[in-house]
This record gives C-alpha cells, sequence and structure tokens, in this order.
C-alpha cells in the first residue's frame, strides 16, 4: 500500500471535515478500518499503553494530519492501535496541549478523529496537582466533573451540527456508567472535580486556594477541551487523574515537570492494567 501524503484539512476552520480526513488515513495507515474506544495518555502515562493488549500499529500523528509536532519532553507524538480482547483501541500516545499555543480545535483533534474511527468511548488520562488532603502522589482519581477556567472551548464559532448539538448538555460529561464500572476494577477510586487552566506555568499558591474555594479538587492544564469534544459528540468520557503532586502551596516541595513525569512513571504500569480492565468491560 502506497500511504497518501497527510491530510491537509486544518481542524482549526475545519474540524468535522478534518476529522474525518484523519480518520479515514488512520484506517488506511492501520488497516483497522474502526475503533472502539479512543485512550489519550498525558504526561508520564505511556507505559500504560504497554499493559492494553497486542499493539497491531503505530505510526506518528503526524501522518494523520491535523496535529501539530509535540513540544513537551513526555509527551509521545504517534498513535497505536491496540487489540484488546475482542475490541480495537487507539490510544494517543501524548496529547496537544492549548499552552503550546493550538487552537481549541487542534486540541480536540484527536477525540474528533477518534469518534469519527467509530470510539463511543473515550478515556483521557493526565497528571495533575491534588488539592484534598485525603490526596496521595501517585494515587489514580477518577474525573467526576469539571471547571473549565481555560476561557476557551472547541464549540467556538459557528457550529457544525455533523460534530453535534449547539449547546450539548454536560450534565453526565463523566459518564457514570463508566465510573461505576471502573469502580468495580478498583473499588478504592476516589472521585473529585478537575479544575482545567491554560498552564504552562503551574499555579500560584493564591490561584490554588481560589481553585478550592471554586470547588476544584484537582488541577491540571489538559482534559477539558478533549471532555467537551467528546460529550458533544455523543461519547462518553471516562477520565483518570494521577496526582502527582500536592497543588503549589499546599505541600513542602517546588514543582518541577521532571517529578510529575517520574511519579507517573513509577504508576503508569498499574494504570493501564487498570484502563485495559475496564476497556474490557466497556
Ligand atoms: N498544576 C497544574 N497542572 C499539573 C499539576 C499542577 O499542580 N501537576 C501536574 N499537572
Amino acid at each position: 500500500m502506497t500511504p497518501a501524503g497527510p491530510s491537509h484539512v486544518d481542524p482549526t476552520d475545519h474540524p468535522f471535515d478534518a476529522a474525518a480526513a484523519s480518520a479515514a488515513r488512520l484506517a488506511e495507515l492501520t488497516g483497522v478500518d474502526h475503533h472502539d474506544v479512543a485512550v489519550v495518555l498525558g504526561s508520564g502515562w505511556k507505559p500504560a499503553a504497554d499493559r492494553m493488549g497486542e499493539v497491531v500499529a503505530e505510526i506518528p500523528m503526524t501522518e494523520l494530519g491535523g496535529f501539530p509536532e509535540a513540544s513537551v519532553a513526555g509527551h509521545g507524538s504517534t498513535v497505536r492501535s491496540i487489540r484488546s480482547g475482542d475490541r480495537n483501541v487507539l490510544a494517543f500516545m501524548g496529547r496537544v496541549h492549548l499552552y503550546e499555543g493550538h487552537h481549541p480545535n487542534v486540541v480536540a483533534h484527536g477525540v474528533r478523529t477518534a469518534v469519527r474511527a467509530g470510539a463511543r468511548v473515550v478515556v483521557l488520562t493526565n497528571a495533575a496537582g491534588g488539592l484534598r488532603p485525603d490526596m496521595t502522589v501517585g494515587q489514580p482519581v477518577l474525573i467526576s466533573d469539571h471547571i473549565n477556567l481555560t476561557g476557551r472551548t472547541p464549540l467556538l464559532g459557528t457550529n457544525d451540527d455533523r460534530l453535534g448539538p449547539r449547546f450539548p448538555d454536560l450534565t453526565d460529561a463523566y459518564s457514570p456508567r463508566l465510573r461505576d464500572l471502573a469502580r468495580t476494577v478498583e473499588p478504592t477510586l476516589a472521585e473529585a472535580v478537575y479544575m482545567g487552566l491554560l498552564g504552562p506555568a503551574y499555579e500560584t499558591p493564591a490561584e490554588v486556594r481560589m481553585v478550592a474555594a471554586l470547588g476544584g479538587e484537582l488541577v491540571g492544564m489538559s482534559t477539558v477541551l478533549e471532555t467537551i469534544a467528546a460529550a458533544h459528540a455523543g461519547a462518553e468520557v471516562l477520565a483518570l487523574s494521577l496526582v502527582t503532586n500536592l497543588a503549589a502551596g499546599l505541600g513542602q516541595e517546588a514543582l518541577d515537570h521532571e517529578d510529575v513525569l517520574a511519579v507517573a512513571a513509577t504508576s503508569a504500569e498499574r494504570m493501564g492494567t487498570l484502563i485495559a480492565d475496564v476497556v474490557g468491560k466497556i
């Protein structure tokens, strides 16, 4: 098979067409015409992919079109097609962040591509700072809801009805069904509200007090736009944060991206098994 060049449809102005083009290209390059579940692996979560099943294909995200080159250490730039039981899982080995300077539609492009490829379930993972006193470093936490304080959304502009409705309901954006399912696999999983901020600086202690006052229990720089895009498209979302540090001002340590990655790496294999078990039950 001679692959065609990457799609030149830009998600910024044509999010549906770009996702459709990337999904077609994905099928062509992987030989897998349908993916059931998408998994987005955040900071340090990449080793989790090795626990999810047999890797059928791995290709650079940029080959799909619509994805920028990754710019942050620890954020990979490939996508894997994984056979997990009788499911085809599409694992993004890294993600695009707003703080890299990308348009919200570029941030949401992976999720939209996965939905066009057939995924009805989207699993989002991230590293986050923990605000609750019961949270410990290395702990996985289910996201029960979010507060989007990025000031951005992938639904900005004229709505394309092929993507979803103009005013999507986010009440159950973090699927209660999937959270229950995750707890049947790991009954000790806690739940928390994730506050998404733009970054890339970690928060000031005063901002962390604001997050707490507003009801945030985890803080991070990703996930919320992807969740909005998935919910808009009618996909179910399961989101998991790994607490890699206590939020600024709450712990003793200065915040360091390397430490965040190291904490994530030590837990990632365990998280991979968790995700694989959940995927097997979806
Ligand atoms: N704040 C924001 N993003 C993060 C943090 C944090 O404390 N830890 C990991 N990602």
